[in-house]
């Protein structure tokens, strides 16, 4: 059953996000990093779950992204973090291509 408080956004178009490349992009007020790691496009939080850092200032290393300041890594198809100093999760968003199209399903937020 589907969710009315979901929606689908477009966000990039595959163009913009070959291999290795990353977006940010804010919906509702809320910052979403877009990222294509060997192939596969993601959507996470673009926020540290440690402190407020942009994970866009980091980097990609194979499915995984690098917090640039205390370099823990988070796995980009769960979100949870692969080392210290962070130890919760950033959240993950489902994504779609849908005619050269990145969309990523978000809620909506009031
Ligand atoms: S702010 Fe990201 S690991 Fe500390």
């Amino acid at each position: 059953m589907s969710d009315t408080n979901e929606q689908w956004v477009e966000v990039a178009t595959v163009d913009e996000l070959s291999p290795g490349k990353m977006k940010r992009v804010e919906i509702d007020g809320h910052r979403y990093l877009i990222t294509n790691a060997e192939g596969q496009i993601y959507a996470v939080d673009d926020q540290c779950s440690h402190e407020d850092v942009s994970l866009y200032l980091g980097c990609i290393q194979g499915k995984n992204i690098k917090c640039s300041l205390h370099g823990s890594r988070f796995s980009l198809e769960t979100g949870e973090p692969l080392e210290a100093p962070a130890d919760e999760p950033i959240g993950t968003y489902e994504t779609r291509v849908k005619i050269k199209k990145v969309l990523i399903k978000t809620h909506k937020f009031p």
